[in-house]
């Protein structure tokens, strides 16, 4: 076996094939690797005529590879991901380079890098956005680690990301974990997302009383504007799906239960560890847990019926472009809270990332590709030091016009009885980031009440504490 092949794959699931045939695309060769004979046949089948092999045994596929070799892995993550990399280990050589390309773990990453510098071999971890389509056209690429080991594969991953405006929707984002962390906010952000057009959803069906043609249409009118981005495209999409079951939409036969795998806790559960409040995000990883307690939400129901009287009148087309702009006010919010928290995470684990670049690789391939991407890009540009988007004045104006329309969805939903936890923090967010004045000194006075704990004062410099 003469060792030819430019780039390794191991994982060879609809991901991992696609991701090997877009590498085949664009002038590389590829070895694929799956202990399952059925997906390394599925390979050799999809890629007939290009310079792409599957095998089912890790000797052989290591053989194949050009030193040093660069091995991307598509597994699930946790466990698999490191018994893949004890298997690997034997058979490769000092220098040799591991990719990590799921949705790993930032923590498990840094430990994965330590663990493997001990054994002389190159670690990066990357995150890769955008589905098996994606995967297959041009994901958009997060990669963290030493620059060094990104330079070996850099050309590669440039040559299969996706582009704007010709520019690849890659770039080596920063050391250790950076590339794994930047992937987790982006899920983070996209779990807010879906969260929030479902919340619109239900306001206008349910309020405006709009059925899934209408949905289509307004979606897909959305789409044109600022909003347009991949989960609205989606969105409006979806609607226009019939049951092939049974009469209707599919839409409409799908269970209410989201499931999840773990990716917007984790981004919930480390903003809290940095103390960085997102919680657009938050909700949205609540929501799919109270989804999930299909049973206890049935029971319930019977009981409280008459939570909701005296619905108000409204005007359709009132609430359509209503509910419009104030998912466009809470995307922005959305994307904010987000890129608040990369900014801290950046300093506290010393990444190193620029604003700008996460921007500008999110513009494409991912799953939160939006037009408003490209405005966030252009407020880090002029700002680089910038860590609150709320702050860039280029959102001034979105903001101040569309808290109206989402105060005015809020109220309906409230009178319809609509949870809208997404929204409502979205517009909490940002009444309390524009407020110089919380009611947080009262927390200050309780705290020193009942503990002790001291407090700062208004008017004066110190630490006070005050016998109640
Ligand atoms: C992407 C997606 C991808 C995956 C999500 C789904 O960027 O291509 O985010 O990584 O579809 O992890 O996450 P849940 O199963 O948690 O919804």
């Amino acid at each position: 076996m003469t060792s030819t092949y430019d780039f390794g794959m191991i994982g060879l699931g609809v991901m991992g094939r696609n991701f090997l045939l877009n590498v085949a695309d664009h002038g590389f060769s590829a070895a694929g690797l799956d202990l399952d004979a059925e997906k390394a046949n599925a390979l050799d089948e999809e890629s007939a005529g290009k310079p792409v092999k599957g095998t089912t045994n890790t000797a052989e596929f290591v053989a194949m590879l050009k030193r040093p070799r660069k091995i991307m892995l598509l597994v699930p993550a946790g466990k698999a991901v490191d018994s893949v990399i004890e298997s690997l280990i034997p058979h490769l050589d000092k220098g040799d380079l591991i990719i990590d390309g799921g949705n790993s773990h930032f923590e498990d990453t840094n430990r994965r890098q330590e663990y493997l510098k001990m054994k002389e071999l190159q670690f990066l971890g990357v995150g890769v956005s955008g589905g098996s389509e994606g995967a297959r056209r041009g994901p958009s690429i997060m990669p963290g680690g030493n620059v060094e080991s990104y330079q070996l594969v850099g050309p590669i991953l440039e040559a299969v990301s996706a582009k704007v405006d010709g520019v690849p929707c890659v770039a080596h984002l920063g050391n250790t974990s950076a590339g794994h962390y930047v992937k987790m906010v982006h899920n983070g952000i996209e779990y807010g997302l879906m969260q929030l057009i479902a919340e619109a959803y239900d306001v206008l069906r349910t309020v405006g009383g709009l059925n899934n043609e209408e949905l289509h249409q307004v979606f897909h009118n959305w789409n044109q504007g600022a909003l347009g981005s991949f989960l609205i495209e989606i969105t409006a999409d979806i609607f226009t799906k019939r049951d092939e079951e049974a009469d209707g939409w599919l839409v409409d036969k799908i269970l209410d239960k989201a499931k999840q795998k773990g990716t917007g806790k984790w981004t919930s559960q480390n903003a809290m560890d940095l103390g960085i409040a997102i919680p657009t995000i938050d909700a949205a990883v609540a929501m799919r847990g109270i989804s999930s307690l299909k049973m206890e939400r049935k029971q319930a129901e019977p009981h409280y019926t008459r939570a909701v009287e005296n619905t108000p009148e409204v005007d359709k087309g009132q609430v359509v472009s209503q509910v419009g702009e104030a998912l466009h006010f809470a995307f922005i919010i959305t994307y904010a809270q987000g890129m608040r928290l990369l900014a801290e995470a950046s300093e506290e684990y010393g990444y190193g990332l620029e604003m700008e670049t996460v921007a500008r690789i999110w513009r494409g391939g991912c799953i939160i590709r939006a037009r408003l991407l490209e405005d966030m890009r252009r407020a880090y540009q002029e700002q680089p030091a910038l860590r609150n988007l709320l702050l860039a004045p280029a959102f001034h104006e979105s903001l101040l016009h569309g808290q109206h329309a989402a105060r005015a969805v809020l109220k309906t939903a409230i009178d319809f009885g609509l949870p809208t936890l997404a929204l409502s923090s979205a517009l909490a967010y940002f009444d309390a980031s524009r407020n110089p004045r919380l009611p947080l000194n009262l927390v200050q006075a309780q705290r020193d009440y009942f503990g002790s704990h001291t407090y700062e004062r208004v008017d004066k410099e110190g630490v006070f504490h005050t016998e109640w």
